[in-house]
């Protein structure tokens, strides 16, 4: 018998093949159409109405169109990346599962983690953001029944429920406490039961919501471009490609970049679809690359005329959106209801994939017996993970309702960006130990782009905040504890291969 510290054990691979052939019980419904617009649900989010005007006021200026070029390289070189690994190596897992065939059970365990830290606090973490939206839209609303009808009725939340016991103002850092953030909570629930009910029901609502969501951007657009004065666009470049500041802040076009990478997560999640989709070995990879590219191009446009219409010092807008700033400025009425209900569906969206894929990777850890059997069960009748689904929802509505989540949001991007660093890393290894393995889909140039990719997403976690980077290693090290005391011991690999 093996020690379980031993490099035998540590390192064991699953084949890569694994994966694609084994029966699930999930539904093998989606279509290419359907993937691409769940990588738009999960990828549009706050990113676009909020970040845009932050990263161009305090890091990049108007250059924050190339902020999003290069954020939009990296990604890009990381989706090829995935859409190579999911459609030869498959399995609902995604980086998860890759890493299980390239570098063995410990890395794919820690990637596993850092996944279940990534999709879980990024839908408890927007939950909170969201619950801020929708009250703003019901104050907004009770303000137009006033105006239009005359109507007295009070539509808002008491502040007790919209906030829970631990809130503190985030700039005067008094504390604020309430009872509960109800909305959080609410929309976490629903959701739960949105999956719960089955994947082709939450991939039509999810189709209904993205196109709300791009509407609204087009009538952004629509009403600006007429507004745009190209003087604002200069100077182009104010603070350089990367600069560190006396009082540390790094400003500059590549500290824009990692900024705005939060805009861009979520393409990856498309990867956990592999065992829903219809025809997963081509599917896939079109769903992951043409949603990247599509709001690659959505928010290059959205960033250039944003800082061509209002002059980009001025979007530094700490309440509220500087889209929103930027339509009231050019005398847009209706502004706030419009980034409103543009926010309030895309964060829905984003919230509604990262669950998805949230359970469909604890789903594969589970079936490899990484974690307990029965977060790998299939309800016979939806043929989705029931328990998981609300095992998830229940701790995430938890968090959401009780834990202010906003400092521990800038985890997602250090979370994504070395799931994406290790599957490129996956792409090269395995390119090596397997140079026969059926790809159906593989990343051009040999191994260029997946070396492009280490070296980008690795860079923008170098540009990132040293808190998160801390933050980061310390949830690593509490998942290597759960590693030692439990998975190992049941790993199914390691039980095949005594
Ligand atoms: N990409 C998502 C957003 O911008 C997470 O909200």
């Amino acid at each position: 018998m093996q020690s379980m510290f031993s490099r035998a054990t540590l390192f064991r691979t699953k084949r890569p093949d694994a994966d694609l052939t084994r029966p699930s019980g999930l539904l093998p419904v989606l279509t290419a159409w359907d993937l691409t617009l769940l990588g738009i649900g999960c990828i549009i989010g706050t990113g676009i109405f909020v970040l845009t005007g932050i990263a161009a006021a305090e890091q990049a200026g108007p250059a924050v169109v190339l902020s999003f070029v290069v954020s939009g390289f990296a990604c890009a070189f990381a989706a090829l990346a995935y859409a190579e690994l999911s459609s030869s190596v498959g399995g609902c897992g995604s980086a998860y599962g890759y890493s299980y065939a390239a570098f063995g059970e410990f890395m794919a365990w820690i990637i596993g983690w850092d996944l279940v830290l990534e999709y879980g606090v990024s839908v408890a973490a927007v939950a909170n953001g969201w619950s801020g939206y929708f009250n703003t839209g019901l104050a907004g609303l009770t303000q137009k029944l006033h105006d239009w009808y005359g109507l007295n009725i009070d539509l808002t939340l008491p502040m007790q429920l919209t906030r829970g016991p631990f809130a503190h103002d985030p700039v005067t850092h008094l504390a604020t406490p309430g009872i509960v953030n109800l909305p959080a909570v609410a929309i976490i629930l629903i959701l739960m039961g949105i999956l719960i009910v089955g994947i082709k029901q939450s991939a039509r609502l999810n189709t209904v919501m993205v196109i709300v969501k791009l509407s609204t951007i087009a009538i952004f657009l629509a009403v600006s471009v007429g507004h745009i004065q190209p003087s604002l666009w200069t100077p182009f470049m104010p603070f350089g490609w990367f600069d560190t500041l006396p009082d540390g802040k790094t400003v500059g076009v590549l500290a824009g970049a990692s900024v705005v990478f939060f805009a861009y997560v979520g393409f990856d999640a498309v990867s956990t679809a592999v065992e829903e989709a219809k025809n997963p070995s081509r599917d896939v990879p079109i769903g992951i690359l043409s949603s990247l590219v599509f709001c690659t191009i959505i928010y290059i446009i959205v960033s250039g005329v944003l800082t061509g219409i209002v002059p980009y010092s001025s979007l530094n807008v700490k309440e509220g959106s500087p889209v929103a700033y930027a339509l009231q400025q050019i005398g847009f009425n209706g502004a706030s209801i419009l980034v409103s209900t543009g926010v309030i569906f895309g964060l829905t969206t984003v919230m509604l994939v990262l669950y998805y894929g949230l359970t469909r990777i604890i789903f594969a850890m589970s079936r490899d017996g990484l974690l307990p059997a029965t977060l790998g069960e299939v309800n016979e009748k939806t043929h989705t993970p029931v328990r998981t689904t609300v095992i998830c929802g229940v701790v995430m509505a938890v968090m959401a309702g009780f834990i202010p989540l906003g400092t521990l949001a800038e985890l997602v991007n250090i979370g994504t960006l070395v799931a994406f660093v290790l599957v490129c890393i996956g792409v090269i290894v395995l390119r090596r130990r397997y140079p026969d393995m059926k790809r159906p889909f593989e990343a051009p140039f040999g191994i260029l782009i997946p070396i492009l990719g280490v070296l980008s997403c690795g860079a923008l976690v170098f540009f990132l905040p040293f808190l998160t980077q801390l933050r980061f290693v310390l949830w690593l090290l509490v998942g290597l504890v759960i590693y030692f005391a439990y998975s190992v011991h049941h790993s199914k690999l390691r039980a095949d291969t005594k």
